[in-house]
């Protein structure tokens, strides 16, 4: 099931987010996976995870994998894993239970491979995902993904660098428990709009992300600008 919420700014998104995030994680028991994404507005949800919420979810239940990845070495400063263990992993120092990176000395299908066979199992409890203004989601571009790919990992190729990209495949984030979207900035308005008032297509991958579980979009105004009032 769908929904949206619309806040003021792209810190109140975040913080929202995180709140929501701490709220999932301690209604819930045993551990508790979530999928990071990379992007602007996580980024913002990671520093205040690992500062206001460091001691407010219980982060040894917590395990953390990355949700899409740039075929890049991990201290590339376009790396999502450098990105996130500098703002939520090292921060929280040994207190979180595991964070499943994916192997960059591997070759690029290898690395996909190899990511798939450890993900197969673990249960997503919560995927976070971005979405682009031209519909991507994680690494799964317009025309570049395959929508029936029954795979937990796949490659995927960005247009824009760094073109090699590994990515949850849309099969596996639809098998996530709760995915919360987070979305910002004007430029994704009318897509935003188109992704949430129309029906799924497959050039617009953000679309087809219709898990069994909640799938919540938290949207700053200038995202939210061309949706319909709220009934
Ligand atoms: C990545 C992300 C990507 C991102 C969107 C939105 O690796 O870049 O996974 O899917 O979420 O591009 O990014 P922004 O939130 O920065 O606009």
């Amino acid at each position: 099931m769908r929904s949206w919420q619309v806040y003021d700014s792209r810190l109140e998104v975040a913080e929202m987010a995180a709140a929501a995030i701490a709220d999932a994680v301690n209604n819930s028991s045993g551990v508790f996976t979530i999928a990071l994404s990379g992007g602007s507005t996580p980024e913002t949800v990671y520093e205040l995870l690992a500062g206001k919420y460091a001691k407010a979810i219980d982060w040894q239940r917590v395990r953390l994998v990355v949700g899409d990845e740039r075929y890049v070495p991990l201290d590339h400063p376009s790396s999502n894993t450098r990105m996130i263990n500098e703002l939520l992993v090292a921060p929280l120092g040994g207190a979180l239970g595991e964070f499943m990176t994916i192997d960059m000395e591997l070759d690029w299908d290898e690395c996909a491979d190899d990511y798939d066979q450890r993900l197969q199992s673990v249960e997503l409890d919560l995927v976070l995902l971005g979405m682009g203004a031209d519909g991507h989601t994680a690494s799964l571009f317009p025309s570049h993904y395959r929508p029936d790919d029954t795979r937990r990992v796949v490659t995927g190729y960005a247009p824009v660098s760094p073109h090699q990209r590994i990515s949850l495949s849309l099969s596996c984030i639809n098998t996530a428990k709760q995915v919360m979207y987070l979305v910002t900035g004007g430029d994704k308005a009318c897509m935003v709009c188109d992704v949430l008032t129309s029906e799924p297509r497959v050039d617009y991958p953000g679309s087809m992300v219709q898990p069994n579980g909640n799938c919540v979009w938290y949207l700053d105004r200038a995202a939210a600008s061309e949706l319909p009032p709220s009934p």
